[in-house]
């Protein structure tokens, strides 16, 4: 698998990203309150195993050490999420100082090590508080969330640059309020479609709140975006393909570029917008950056008796997956890629997340070797290039992640991390796949020193 490494920038950002419910723990420590996510991992049945993030990593005591292992994968930058419920407990009302004094020693940290940190404000731990008083569909959280980005950012601003205010909404609107297999577990297609443009809402309001606390802040938006291809030729299909592309594509990248809400999905939902004045431009302010986090493609066929976008996954024999049974497609990424450049002109794209998860196995001597995951980071850092190359404004990767972690309503069985985690010992252990992913950081960063040399 060649990389062309000499497609991408020499000041490019190789990074690995988390998020804090899936590996700090440390739940009920120095002041945090409940999140969504507790709630719902204590839900019986909600989560494979029963599992829950209560200890996850135990990043919260770790953290030293993580950094050391990301010194020692040779990375540059690191994607973190800050965790609102540590910050303002209740959603809003009194901050928690300790809270904020625990992102304030890891942004120290990163910087001593030379790692640029890339901060998430919100990665789906909604305040349970928050979600009492109605959670996302109540536009009252995305004027709580801009408070929220305004005390995070006078706080760390002074230190960090890169900001993104939404992790993949997505997942918060749809999976959490449309097929309810993630907090808080609804199943309500006007919830959603509100939870949606409160989301987005809340991006709008909270980047203007970054950049009025940081002079020079970089604000980005992170969605999770896939190809979408019909299952036929059929007329059906090709319309189903098309509304899919506008469910998980469309809805999240057209208002964030100052394009309004994709008229064809408003009518497929048929849900009333809760639109205010004003609320357009907020949304559709001038994004630094776009970030796009890339796993699987899509295959669907028409099916008219699901929910909207009425439409069915459809299961492509014969082609190779994950450990999620995802299909892998290298190919997406890249087209993701130019997509988003012919389409939207962003000023750069940062790939905020791609990774995979394998059953890893852990040799007698403690090593792993993972070589599925290794000629996926390979596959898919040779496509990202070849957009770069094709004209793309990409300015870095963030491997998923740093860790294994909490995978959600999987619980702990999926391991994506480039670093193995034993959860009974808290051991930590590179595996096969983070020292691949050395050796293209190391061997970019030759390249692009002869570049610079000549
Ligand atoms: O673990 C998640 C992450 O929290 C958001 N993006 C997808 C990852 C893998 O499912």
């Amino acid at each position: 698998m060649t990389i062309d490494l000499a497609a991408l920038p020499h000041d490019f950002l190789w990074g690995t990203a988390t998020s804090a419910y899936q590996i700090e723990g440390a739940v009920a420590e120095d002041g945090r309150a409940p999140s969504i996510w507790d709630t719902f991992s204590h839900t019986p049945g909600k989560i494979d195993n029963n599992d829950h993030g209560d200890t996850a990593c135990d990043h919260y005591h770790r953290w030293r050490e993580d950094i050391d292992l990301m010194r020692r994968l040779g990375t540059n930058a690191y994607r973190l999420s800050v965790a609102w419920p540590r910050i303002l407990p209740g959603g809003d009302g009194p901050v928690n100082a300790k809270g904020l004094a625990f992102y304030d020693r890891l942004i120290d940290g990163l910087l001593e090590a030379g790692i640029t940190p890339s901060v998430t404000l919100y990665h789906w731990d909604l305040p349970q508080a928050l979600q009492d008083r109605g959670g996302w569909p109540e536009r009252a959280t995305a004027e709580h969330f801009a408070a929220y980005a305004s005390v995070v950012a006078e706080r760390l601003g002074d230190r960090v640059t890169h900001w993104a205010t939404l992790n993949e909404p997505l997942c918060s609107a749809w999976i959490g309020h449309l097929d309810g297999v993630m907090a808080p577990g609804w199943t309500d297609l006007t919830a959603a479609v509100r939870a949606s443009y409160h989301l987005l809402l809340a991006h709008g309001l909270g980047m203007r709140a970054i950049k009025a606390a940081v002079p020079g802040a970089q604000v980005g938006i992170v969605n999770n975006l896939s190809t979408v291809h019909a299952a036929s030729d059929s007329e059906e299909d090709l319309a189903a393909a098309r509304r899919m592309d506008g469910h998980t594509n469309r809805w999240w990248l057209d208002p964030v570029h100052g394009r309004g809400f994709p008229a064809d999905m408003r009518e497929v939902y048929g849900v009333e917008l809760p639109e205010q004045p004003g609320d357009m431009e907020l949304i559709g302010a001038p994004l630094d950056w776009l970030g796009l986090n890339y796993y699987f493609p899509q295959t669907v066929a028409a099916d008219p008796s699901a929910p909207a976008p009425h439409v069915r996954d459809v299961r492509r024999e014969g082609v190779p997956r994950t450990g999620m049974d995802w299909e892998i497609d290298a190919s997406g990424i890249e087209d993701l890629l130019l997509r988003l450049t012919e389409e939207y002109g962003p000023r750069s794209i940062y790939v905020t997340e791609n990774g995979s998860s394998f059953p890893d196995v852990v040799r007698p001597d403690g090593t792993i070797d993972d070589p599925e995951r290794q000629d996926y980071l390979a596959g898919h850092l040779a496509a990202c290039a070849s957009a770069a190359r094709k004209g793309a404004p990409l300015a870095g990767y963030f491997a998923w992640s740093l860790l294994d972690n909490f995978e959600w309503a999987y619980g702990y069985d999926k391991r994506f991390g480039l670093v193995h985690v034993d959860y009974a010992t808290q051991v930590r252990t590179i595996k096969g796949s983070g020292r691949r992913y050395t050796e293209i950081i190391a061997e970019h960063g030759r390249r692009a020193g002869r570049r610079e040399a000549a």
